[in-house]
């Protein structure tokens, strides 16, 4: 079996794959007016921490999805066990199943860079309600990146794209978002790896030793790139 990073983070069911984890999770979402009749919709959801945390704390109104059927699987093990109303779905944000102008907030969370951008930012914009918000926590490439490195970690990570800061504001900008900022300027460091590893595990009942392998390249990677990866959060308003 050809295991990518992403089958990795699923069989181990990792939660908060995202730099900054769900602390920083917890600092984006707080600035926004989130009430109960708030809808948002979590894109490539994994094993659905912040769709949790989402109802939990506002009680508001929760949609998510990912392509991958174990992280699917595992959100709805999670929104089961906390006696939570919720159902994610398997599904891709290159096509959306939900109708025009559905959400006032949309999240990626390290998953935009994952797919296929000139689709997935528009199918955002169009989810999202006149005025609604796209909030992504995403991995930038700092300018000094090599292009044999940005290779080894497009390699690695499978990224559809490996984008500066500029690069991602102006692809923003392309799928029809009109005010695009981008704050939390950090580089990554040790701490807060592209992977919040201290967080949380839901392990599969079998996993292959590939995805140990994996995960220690992956130490590696982060490790060796540490100064020339850090993330941002974007903030986009349709
Ligand atoms: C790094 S993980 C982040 C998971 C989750 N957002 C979190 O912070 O814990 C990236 C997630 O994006 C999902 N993903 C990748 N490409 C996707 C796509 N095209 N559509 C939907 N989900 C996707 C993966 O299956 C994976 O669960």
């Amino acid at each position: 079996m050809n295991l990518q990073y992403t089958d990795m983070l699923a069989l181990l069911g990792v939660g908060g794959a995202h730099p900054g984890g769900l602390h920083l999770t917890k600092e984006v979402l707080v600035k926004e007016d989130i009430t109960n009749v708030t809808t948002i919709l979590d894109i490539g959801c994994g094993t659905g921490q912040t769709a949790a945390y989402l109802f939990w704390e506002y009680g508001c109104k929760v949609s998510a999805c990912d392509l991958n059927e174990t992280m699917v699987q595992k959100a709805n093990k999670r929104f089961k066990r906390m006696n939570l109303p919720l159902k994610a779905q398997v599904g891709h944000a290159e096509q959306l199943s939900f109708s025009d102008e559905t959400f006032d907030i949309v999240l990626f969370e390290s998953v935009a860079a994952f797919t296929d951008l000139s689709r997935s930012l528009k199918e955002c914009c169009r989810v999202l309600k006149k005025g609604g918000v796209a909030l992504a926590i995403e991995m930038i490439k700092e300018p000094h990146l090599s292009e044999q490195d940005e290779h080894l970690l497009t390699d690695f990570y499978r990224f559809q794209s490996m984008l500066t800061e500029k690069q991602w504001m102006e692809r923003w900008e392309q799928a029809g978002f009109s005010i695009v900022t981008s704050g939390h300027e950090h580089v990554m460091e040790q701490d807060d790896q592209p992977v919040d590893f201290g967080t949380e595990f839901d392990l599969s009942a079998r996993i292959p030793s590939t995805v140990y392998d994996l995960l220690d390249a992956h130490e590696r990677l982060t490790e060796k790139f540490q100064s020339s990866l850090g993330f941002r959060v974007f903030r986009c308003i349709r």
